[in-house]
This record gives structure tokens, sequence and C-alpha cells, in this order.
């Protein structure tokens, strides 16, 4: 399926994933966002016929505090950390359990392995909702502690991490 950057031509409205907040989120929010604020990249898959969205992610560039994790991050002792943030990675239900999630990763880790070679990115992190843990972990994701600056979001996201190392790894 085609996956690239959002067009404001794509219908975003319909799209259910099973979590309220991610739907929301691409209908109202991910094309300003992106094209006006610049706070992130949504990549979608397009349904060819409807042109609906029926997948998609938002990545972005982030740093990690050092001293915020409970683990080291990379070699050097250097206090803040590149990284790129996969904000947001959903499905809608109706074309779950296809491989189109793991295709959609798939995207969004050529991205960090690119960006790791241009600007420099020591690993991906991504705010995993709780149920959802076991799905990035088999890319070899892996709980990260954090220990400050967690947000008051309920059910609290579990930030996960993989080394950009593990990266062409987890691409296959
Ligand atoms: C999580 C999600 C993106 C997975 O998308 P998907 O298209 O169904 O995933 P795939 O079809 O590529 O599944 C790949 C494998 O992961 C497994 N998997 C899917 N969701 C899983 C989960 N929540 N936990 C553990 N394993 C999961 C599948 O069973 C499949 O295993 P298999 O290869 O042995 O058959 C999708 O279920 C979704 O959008 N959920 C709601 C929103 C959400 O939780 N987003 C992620 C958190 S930010």
């Amino acid at each position: 399926m085609l996956v690239r950057t959002l067009e404001r031509s794509d219908v975003r409205v319909g799209f259910s994933c099973g979590e309220p907040s991610l739907d929301v989120f691409l209908e109202r929010y991910a094309w300003q966002n992106q094209t006006r604020h610049n706070l992130g990249v949504t990549y979608a898959a397009i349904d060819d016929w409807t042109r609906r969205v029926v997948g998609y992610f938002t990545i972005a560039a982030a740093s990690i505090a050092s001293d915020s994790a409970d683990a080291p991050l990379a070699p050097g002792g250097y206090s803040e950390i590149p990284v790129v943030r996969i904000a947001r990675l959903a499905v809608d239900t109706r074309v779950q359990g296809i491989g189109l999630g793991s295709e959609l990763l798939h995207a969004a880790l050529r991205i960090a392995l690119e960006e790791s070679t241009r600007i420099g990115c020591a690993g991906v992190v991504i705010d995993a909702r709780p149920e959802a843990t076991g799905f990035y972990e088999r890319f070899g994701f892996r709980p990260l502690g954090i220990l400050v600056g967690g947000g008051a979001t309920r059910p609290r996201p579990v930030p996960m991490w993989l080394v950009i190392g593990s990266v062409r790894k987890a691409l296959g």
C-alpha cells in the first residue's frame, strides 16, 4: 500500500483505530501540525479507491536528556541525545491484523536510519499505549525508564527505545 506524507485532499474523517484520541488527532490536528506548526510529519497509508487514510504514523525530531533515562542511551557522556520520536501510529480497525502496522513502523524506522546519516540520531523512541507494548517488542523496542518529565496523560504511555544500531535488524 502507498505510504506517503499526508495531503490536504486525503480523507481523514471516519478513521477509527479503537483509540479515540488517535482518531481525533488525525482528523483535526495532523494536517495543521505538519503544515502550519512544523511539529511533526504524518505519513499515511491511503486506500487507492476512496482516498481514505487507513493507517498513519506521525514522526518528529526530538532529544532526550541523558540524565532523564534510567539507562545509558549512548556512549560519550553527552547531556542531550538526538533521537527520532514516533509520536503516534495507528491502523483502522477494518484493516488491522494484515501487516499494515508493521509496514508503517518499517517506514518510520527507514526515516530514522536516513536521519542518522544526515543529522545524527542515536535511536528511536515511541510513547506506546500500554496495550501496544507487545507490538513494539516484536521489533526489538524495550521499555525505557524516564525518571523525570512524565506527562499527565492517563493511562500513562510507556516510553520505548530502539538504539539506531538495531534498527537495521528490525527492518530485516
Ligand atoms: C497496534 C497496531 C498499530 C498494530 O497494527 P496492525 O496492522 O494490526 O499490526 P500488524 O498486522 O502489522 O501485526 C503484526 C504482528 O503484531 C501483532 N500485534 C498487533 N497488535 C499487537 C498488540 N497490541 N500487542 C502485541 N502484538 C500485536 C499481530 O498479532 C501480528 O502478529 P503475527 O505477525 O504473529 O500475526 C493497531 O492494532 C492499532 O492501531 N491499534 C490501536 C492504536 C494503537 O494502539 N497504536 C499504537 C500505540 S501508540
